[in-house]
């Protein structure tokens, strides 16, 4: 049984192996490669918890293991200009490669919206030109393309946008709204 739950900071350290896992398949050298990006993401991770709180949330789809669980999807929202203004922004959405196409990256986008309405009225997110699975889902829940751009090391990446029920117009005092 699969369960969406808002993370806690010491849920951190499985975000941050997840998130590794699912960009950095693979084993061999990429495998130990895969160790030395994990440390960087946590850090990115506590630095956004402890900087960027209350506008960043991370949300977790966990299984029951043993006595603990098992962490199998993740995705995290924070506000981030976009075209002037802040705006919610998607990011690090990442399911876990054995549990894929179960409908829990659907799910985890659909937990984001509803924690935003209706205090926002529009969410963004980045993806690679090249990321079709993620394009995919992406369009199934309704993203639009905003605008194309280039990352830092020349792929292609495009802006996506999806317009929230309830469609009010962002207004600066709804921010502290979001807790
Ligand atoms: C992209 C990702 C999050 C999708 O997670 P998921 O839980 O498998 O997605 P869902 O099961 O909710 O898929 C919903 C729909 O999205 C589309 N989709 C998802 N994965 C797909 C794939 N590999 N190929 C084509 N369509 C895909 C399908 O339309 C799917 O519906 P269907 O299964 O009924 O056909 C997952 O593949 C992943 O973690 N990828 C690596 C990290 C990544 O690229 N993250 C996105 C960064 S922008």
């Amino acid at each position: 049984m699969i369960e969406i739950r808002a993370a806690k900071i010491t849920d951190l350290p499985s975000v941050a192996q997840l998130v590794a896992l699912s960009f950095h398949p693979g084993g061999g050298w990429q495998a130990l490669w895969r160790s030395f990006v994990r440390w960087g993401i946590e850090q990115d991770l506590r630095d956004r918890w402890h900087k960027e709180r209350p506008h960043y949330h991370c949300w977790l789809a966990v299984m029951p293991k043993e006595a603990s669980f098992f962490c199998v999807g993740s995705v995290e929202v924070q506000l981030r200009e976009i075209q002037g203004q802040p705006h919610p922004y998607l990011s690090n959405l990442a399911v876990h490669p054995h549990y894929r196409r179960r409908g829990i990256g659907r799910q985890l986008l659909h937990t984001v919206e509803v924690s935003l309405c209706p205090t926002y009225s529009r969410l963004y997110l980045h993806v690679l030109a090249q990321n079709q699975a993620a394009q995919q889902l992406y369009a199934r829940c309704g993203f639009v393309m905003v605008e194309e751009s280039f990352t830092f090391w020349g792929e292609r990446k495009l802006l996506l946008g999806k317009s929230l029920v309830g469609d009010r117009s962002y207004s600066p005092s709804a921010i502290s709204s979001w807790v």
